[in-house]
């Protein structure tokens, strides 16, 4: 149980929260639920848990306070600990995955919404906390909903000694009311100034560019004040930077005051990311270049100017192709509003929207597409599955907006053709241990088999690379594009991408882990020391979880299985649900189950064909992503007969059992009849007819080889 703090100071009494204070206490004390309404910058995120800490909530457990956003739990922790004048990690902590900055002091906890889900798996009634503040709400992540739905049980069990509060800059309040059988809201109103805006009189061809324009013109013309300028990802961004510098270095000396371009970003490294929150340079006007980060996570103080580009990036995926894209797309009319109230924090602002106001009124959707409905939910509805709640369908979980049945059926079958689940929906013991790893189902799959074959410790580098998303192309030269560097780095021995990985990390290993290797090689440095720390994690959660299991070294791994054939085989069996087929007389592929999807080896794939430039018959990917074409990305090769029993699986799956929970029968909608469409037979590997357009290319391909 969390001591008590030193006396807490008093927050700065001017944001509207405080004012409030004695009001949103009464909800709180009358109400085991309380929806909090307040505009963006109003002190929701910092102020509400010191409220409830001055108050006497932490006396009985500490208050976790969830974020969607690791960027967003990191600086307003850090913020909240500077506020009470104590250290990070003590009183006030944070916990984002494979980060986790708390002690037994801490009573004040930031965590991503996903590490609260994850904690509930060991503890399900979440007993260490008195109080769960659901922030950013408005963002609709995938695991904010499910938490939301959980919250309502819990309720239930904890009506004595729980509270929960749900924030939010812009959500439907009736609607979480009545989704918490009538709830109180409130709504602290807001004192943002106006803003005047202006639009475009038509779409922008090159919105870098006219944001440039825009932004120049300001810095030129208009009285001191911050602008913040909205892009769309890290790529726009850092061009965004460097190009505003120049054409800032190149304006006449003296036509105006300084000027401070920064980046703010998700994967920004810490250091730059507080350099946005101190205070601007006396008479120097700031630039602040972000992705929607800021347009409700964090409030950056200064801000009079505000250029929307009217774009956001969004991951979708479509549960009919088990495909991936990610989109620049057109931002919602909530979230134009959001970034034009950025200008008006401080006094009257003006908001440069890069597009005409028909678009605005007649293109833009009224509010953005719930995360929950446009994911993914492999891993959702296993953890749902985890939690054993008696009368759980997972067809029928009370969601504020529910996911489509397609989507919760193609997230069954995933599970079960990695056997996560059995064949009547029920889940597995398997399953039970995947959903405790913080992975996606996929990669805790590979790493249980791996752990049974005899290669644990290869499987566990592999699946902390994928996971600490680290970008292996370097940033700096351009005309590396293709092939990651083949010539000095490891290229997977031809078995592919994972391997790759796995290579790469090795050799890192045997140099003593020498940052000089890595920027010798143009690898990210933070980047590698971070997926070593993942891969100690895991490997101690693992240990912990699955009983016998060991991390042995590599090395002598490597030594007893030249062709990475038990990794390749525990891939296979983890990527059960991502696996396809080459075509006969072709290096395209069809992706494997119940509908298959042409696709290609992505181009930056080190995978490669035979002697012949035959690519293999059967490959797994981690992911389908649709850019200019569907392509799979990361790519190995896997044998023949370990997919039998996946294709075996595959005819015997039976969609009205596996939806059923315990019983196919005890779901009373029939489903509309999804006939699995039987795999194709698998071909024969070694065809003797040898026609004529296979010729051909082995001969292409010898005449290549013999040219190098
Ligand atoms: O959550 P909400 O948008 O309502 O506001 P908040 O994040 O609690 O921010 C309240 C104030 O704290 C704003 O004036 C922010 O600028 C400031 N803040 C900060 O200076 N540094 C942070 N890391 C977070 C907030
Ligand atoms: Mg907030």
């Amino acid at each position: 149980m969390p001591s008590p703090p030193p006396p807490p100071q008093p927050s700065p009494p001017e944001l509207p929260i405080s004012e409030h204070e004695d009001e949103i206490m009464a909800a709180v004390e009358a109400n085991p639920v309380v929806v909090v309404i307040g505009e963006t910058g109003s002190g929701k995120s910092t102020q509400l848990s010191q409220i409830l800490h001055r108050r006497g909530y932490t006396r009985r457990g500490a208050i976790a306070v969830t974020q969607p956003r690791r960027v967003a739990a990191v600086s307003v922790s850090r913020r909240v600990a500077q506020e009470l004048s104590v250290p990070l990690g003590d009183e006030v902590g944070y916990a984002i995955r494979f980060e986790d900055r708390t002690s037994e002091k801490t009573c004040i906890k930031y965590l991503t919404d996903g590490v609260l889900l994850r904690e509930s798996l060991s503890d399900p009634e979440l007993k260490q906390y008195s109080v769960i503040i659901l922030d950013e709400a408005h963002e609709r992540s995938l695991n904010t909903d499910i938490l939301l739905g959980l919250m309502k049980r819990l309720i239930k069990d904890r009506a004595s000694d729980l509270k929960v509060l749900i924030t939010s800059a812009t959500l439907d309040g009736l609607k979480v009311s009545k989704f918490f059988s009538g709830c109180p809201v409130l709504n602290i109103p807001g004192t943002l100034f106006p803003v005047e805006k202006f639009y475009s009189t038509e779409h922008p061809t090159n919105y870098i560019e006219s944001s440039l324009r825009t932004a120049i013109d300001i810095h030129v013309k208009e009285s001191p004040g911050d602008v913040l300028i909205f892009m769309t990802g890290k790529d726009d961004i850092d061009k965004m930077v460097s190009k505003l510098e120049e054409r800032i270095q190149n304006l006449e000396e003296g036509s105006c005051m300084d000027a401070l371009v920064l980046p703010l970003h998700g994967s920004l490294p810490p250091e730059q990311q507080v350099r946005v929150f101190a205070p601007a340079p006396p008479n120097c006007r700031r630039f602040i270049v972000a992705t929607n980060v800021a347009e409700t996570s964090l409030t950056v103080d200064g801000v009079v100017f505000v250029i929307d580009c009217g774009y956001v990036k969004q991951r979708q995926y479509n549960p009919s192709s088990g495909m991936y894209s990610l989109d620049v797309v057109q931002i919602s009319r909530v979230q134009a509003d959001q970034r034009a109230g950025r200008a008006g924090r401080t006094r009257p602002g003006k908001c440069y929207r890069l597009y005409p106001i028909s678009i605005y009124q007649k293109e833009f959707l009224e509010a953005t597409i719930p995360e929950i409905q446009r994911s993914s939910l492999a891993g959702s509805v296993l953890y749902l599955k985890s939690l054993d709640l008696p009368d759980i369908n997972i067809l029928k979980f009370d969601f504020l907006d529910p996911p489509s049945r397609e989507s919760l059926e193609d997230a069954l079958r995933q599970l079960y053709l990695i056997d996560a689940i059995d064949e009547n929906g029920q889940i597995t013991d398997v399953g039970r241990i995947m959903a405790e790893l913080p992975l996606e189902p996929s990669l805790s799959r590979t790493l249980i088999e791996a752990n049974e074959l005899g290669c644990l410790s290869q499987a566990l580098t592999v699946a902390a690379v994928l996971s600490a998303e680290i970008t292996f192309r370097s940033t700096r030269s351009k005309d590396m594009e293709g092939k990651r560097k083949r010539q000095e780095l490891p290229d997977g021995s031809g078995w592919g991408d994972h391997i790759q990985l796995l290579q790469i990390f090795e050799s890192w290993d045997r140099t003593g882990y020498d940052p000089r290797w890595c920027s010798d090689h143009e690898l990210q440095v933070r980047g590698m020391k971070f997926s070593k720390d993942v891969r100690n994690q895991l490997s101690q959660i693992i240990q912990k979880i699955a009983k016998g299991s060991t991390d042995v070294q590599a090395k002598k791994e490597r030594k007893s299985d030249p062709d990475y054939r038990k990794l390749r085989r525990a891939l296979c069996v983890g990527y059960g649900n991502q696996l396809a087929e080459r075509m006969l007389h072709h290096n395209g592929y069809h992706t494997v189950g119940y509908r298959a999807q042409l696709v290609q080896v992505h181009p930056f794939s080190v995978l490669e064909g035979d002697e012949y430039g035959k690519l293999p018959v059967y490959v797994v990917y981690h992911e389908l992503i649709n850019t200019t074409r569907p392509f799979m990305r990361n790519v190995s090769a896997v044998d023949q007969s370990w997919v039998k029993p996946i294709l075996k699986k595959l005819e015997r799956l039976d969609m009205n059992k596996l939806s059923g929970g315990s019983s196919g029968s005890k779901d009373p909608e029939p489903l509309e009849d999804k006939q699995v469409s039987s795999p194709k037979k698998a071909m024969d590997v070694k065809q003797s007819d040898v026609d004529s357009k296979i010729q051909a290319a082995r001969e292409r391909y010898l005449a290549r080889k013999g040219k190098k």
